[in-house]
């Protein structure tokens, strides 16, 4: 069973879809947005896939809780946690506020943290597990404007590294995906000409699509990833090659 967290819409919503199409039953999570979570339980279930959706916000310590357990109840195993809830609150450092800094801090590393320390005690006991944790190019070479951002996901990486020597002796593998610009709700933001202007940057030329991170995620998730733990996977169109 795969628990994605933030998955009824963007990236989220294509890895649950991948996962469940390559034979996994997955828990769907939105914050608040039922009619989308419950749509893309839907598609899975049109799909001949297995799925339930869990209304659930990971940034309040007993949402994480219980979205696990229940998650945990719904199929009785939990085999693949992908931690993809993310929000921004962009702004200059100068500029930003503290509820800026906190609330994104909480989300997108607390948040993780949160449902990894929940979803762990299951795969200890059954001895194999995947966590992959959606990051961001921005974690990894920072961004104006997203200090806050670029903290989180640069600790989501640190993070993952730690997961993964803790638990890599019990079968458990911890990888990050660190994508950088993807068609989603989050990237709709930005105008057509910064759109524009970022593509200019992108060897392939091309914005990404959620489909390019699923698919990165369905491998980490598989048996054929079995020997790859504490990486991270950039996909990027090779805008931060080096
Ligand atoms: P999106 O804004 O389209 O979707 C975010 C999802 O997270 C939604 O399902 C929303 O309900 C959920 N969510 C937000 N806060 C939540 C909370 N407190 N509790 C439960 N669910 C919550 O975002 P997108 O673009 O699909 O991003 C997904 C992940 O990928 C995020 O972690 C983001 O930081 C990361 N990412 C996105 C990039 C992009 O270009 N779109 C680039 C690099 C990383």
């Amino acid at each position: 069973m795969a628990l994605v967290t933030g998955s009824s819409r963007g990236i989220g919503r294509a890895v649950a879809l991948k996962l469940a199409e390559r034979g996994a039953a997955v828990v769907v999570n939105g914050r608040s947005d039922t009619a989308t979570v419950e749509s893309a339980v839907a598609e899975i279930l049109d799909k001949g896939g297995q799925a339930c959706g869990i209304v659930a916000d990971i940034g309040q310590s007993q949402g994480c809780s219980q979205l696990v357990q229940s998650a945990i109840s719904q199929f009785g195993r939990l085999d693949i946690l992908v931690n993809n809830a993310g929000i921004v609150r962009d702004q200059l450092l100068l500029r930003m506020s503290d509820e800026d800094w906190d609330q994104v801090i909480n989300t997108n590393l607390r948040g993780a943290f949160l449902c990894t320390r929940a979803a762990l005690r299951p795969m200890l006991k059954q001895r194999w597990g995947r966590v992959i944790n959606i990051a961001s190019i921005s974690g990894l070479i920072g961004n104006p404007g997203q200090a806050n951002y670029a903290a989180a996901k640069a600790g989501l990486v640190a993070f993952t590294k730690s997961v993964a020597r803790e638990v890599a002796s019990r079968g458990i593998t911890a990888n990050a995906i660190a994508p950088g610009f993807i068609q989603t709700d989050m990237t709709q933001r930005l105008n057509a000409s910064a759109q524009e202007e970022i593509v200019k940057h992108i060897p392939l030329g091309y914005i990404g699509d959620p489909q390019d991170v699923a698919e990165v995620a369905a491998f980490l998730a598989s048996e054929k990833a079995r020997y790859i733990t504490g990486q991270v996977l950039v996909v990027d169109g090779g805008l931060t090659m080096v």
